[in-house]
């Protein structure tokens, strides 16, 4: 009887789905998502990086064929159009083209049509061959749930992850889950998100590819284990190594407000910035 006027907080539907793009095939990767996540209900799911192209190029012109504009091309039209029937928000990484450059970018697609685009900041390897560094920054976004509830959310790509002053710039800017579309082939992420969740006291979904892709420098094997963490570095959901998985856990967002580890530390006002990079 005595909570009983309590207002229970809504929860939130959060997931990933972890998959192979084909190669330079965006069609066949639209046919393939729709597969996915058809029949579905969520509040938001995150997409590896590169879904509409897969990874390794080898020309200009893989890209320029497998790439597109955001909102006008088959891949992010058909993100805006499933997040439009299911009511919720879609995070997909894409190549995507602009201007005269190509970039490796993340779409995020809301369900009244409208789009943001994050463009990822820190090229891993050969990336560098083919794509420009991107433009946009760490920027966060609130989004409005179907509920009624609002989140603000940041974009980080792949080996983003590496480089910690991404995930904290953007928790520093509100942002209360980090979304990070990824194609990993380094065994270390997985376990260094457990870190990024902590140290920010945000929930964090990794969306990870599997399978292999080859090029003539090589092969590349990606990991897997797309992950979601909470603000505890609690485990909330892993997917296996090789495996695709479409997987969903409830949240209560709340969780990532409570920056106090306990009554004396505050892990973004114990910062002590005048010691740091001197
Ligand atoms: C990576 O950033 N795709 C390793």
């Amino acid at each position: 009887m005595k909570n009983s006027h309590r207002i229970e907080e809504k929860k939130l539907k959060i997931g990933y789905a972890q998959f192979k793009p084909y190669f330079c095939d965006s069609e066949k990767n639209v046919k393939k998502i729709e597969s996915l996540l058809k029949k579905k209900s969520w509040d938001l799911i995150v997409l590896p990086e590169l879904s509409n192209s897969g990874y390794y190029f080898s020309s200009h012109e893989q890209l320029s064929n497998s790439s597109e504009r955001a909102g006008d091309g088959i891949f992010t039209r058909m993100l805006l159009d499933i997040s439009a029937k299911v009511g919720g928000y879609i995070i997909a990484g894409f190549c995507e083209k602009a201007k005269d450059n190509f970039y490796n970018s993340s779409f995020l697609a809301k369900p009244d049509g409208t789009w943001e685009v994050y463009r990822k900041t820190h090229l891993y390897n050969e990336e560098k061959l083919w794509f420009a560094p991107g433009d946009t920054g760490f920027k966060v976004h609130s989004i409005r749930f179907r509920n009624g509830v609002r989140v603000q959310i940041g974009m980080l790509i792949c080996f983003d992850w590496i480089f910690p002053e991404a995930a904290r710039t953007l928790a520093l800017k509100g942002a209360q889950i980090i979304c990070h579309p990824s194609n990993l082939v380094m065994p270390y992420c997985q376990r260094a998100m457990y870190a990024r969740a902590v140290e920010n006291r945000v929930f964090t979904i990794t969306a990870n590819r599997i399978g292999s892709e080859k090029n003539k420098n090589g092969k590349l094997k990606f990991t897997g284990q797309s992950l979601i963490y909470n603000p505890d570095g609690k485990k909330l959901a892993e997917a296996p190594l090789t495996k695709e998985e479409v997987r969903f856990v409830k949240i209560k967002i709340s969780e990532a407000d409570k920056k106090h580890l306990n009554k004396f530390n505050h892990v973004f006002e114990d910062r002590v910035v005048e010691k740091y990079y001197s």
